[in-house]
């Protein structure tokens, strides 16, 4: 039986993803090369380091561990500039609503993000008292599709993996939540999230019987 909810935090709550873009692509740019909005779809769900990591191929570029470090801190930096602006209405359609559905229903409430800016766009989206537990990139040593995140806000909300459910917008995200045990909900297109247990549009007009129909 569901009794906790696991939410990711970019693409599935807010649109961070075009922020996260504006500033990988002035990172290119500034190196040399050009990177598209389909290039930055690899980057969905996975960590700093790692979209880094594609980045730089995609620029065919490789530089030593501090030149990658102070690269991902600069285009860190871009981002924080960029969402240090979010407001509440860039909030996904009817996600605020479904999460005050879950808790007036009782169950747990948790935020499973890679991001390691989560608190602070929570803080910015008002939003950090709906949740229980926030188990972010500051918190984890090994990012998506590993299931630490996932595991590790089950084990903090006292729940067991198998009654969790998680929200989720990238591939990466899924394959944690079902390496994690649990079920997971995919949000966005159902071709490019096949491997969910069901997907989703986004949350609006979304009830929460949907829950009751994962077997
Ligand atoms: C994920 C995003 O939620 O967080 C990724 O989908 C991002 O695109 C990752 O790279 C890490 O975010 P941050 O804010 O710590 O750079
Ligand atoms: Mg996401």
């Amino acid at each position: 039986m569901i009794k906790g909810c696991i939410f990711d935090l970019d693409g599935v709550i807010v649109n961070t993803a075009k922020y996260h873009y504006l500033a990988w692509k002035r990172l290119a740019n500034e190196l040399g090369f050009d990177f598209s909005e389909k290039d930055n779809e690899r980057l969905k769900g996975i960590s700093r380091m790692a979209s880094l990591e594609i980045l730089l191929e995609a620029g065919g570029l490789s530089f030593d561990n501090e030149t990658k470090l102070a690269l991902a801190a600069k285009k860190n930096k871009w981002y924080v500039d960029y969402i240090s602006f979010i407001k509440e209405d860039e909030l996904l359609p009817g996600v605020k609503e479904f999460i005050e559905k879950s808790k007036a229903a009782g169950l747990k409430i948790a935020l499973g993000s890679a991001s390691k800016n989560a608190s602070t766009i929570l803080s910015r989206l008002k939003l950090t008292d709906y949740f229980d537990i926030v188990i972010d990139g500051t918190k984890v040593s090994k990012a998506k599709p590993d299931p630490e995140i996932f595991l590790l806000a089950a084990q903090e909300l006292g729940l067991s993996p198998v009654d969790c459910v998680v929200f989720e917008d990238a591939k990466a995200g899924i394959e944690a939540a079902k390496r994690a045990g649990m079920k997971c909900i995919g949000v966005g297109i159902s071709s490019q999230l096949a491997d969910a247990d069901m997907v989703i549009p986004g949350f609006e007009n979304i009830d929460l019987d949907i829950l009751f129909c994962l077997a």
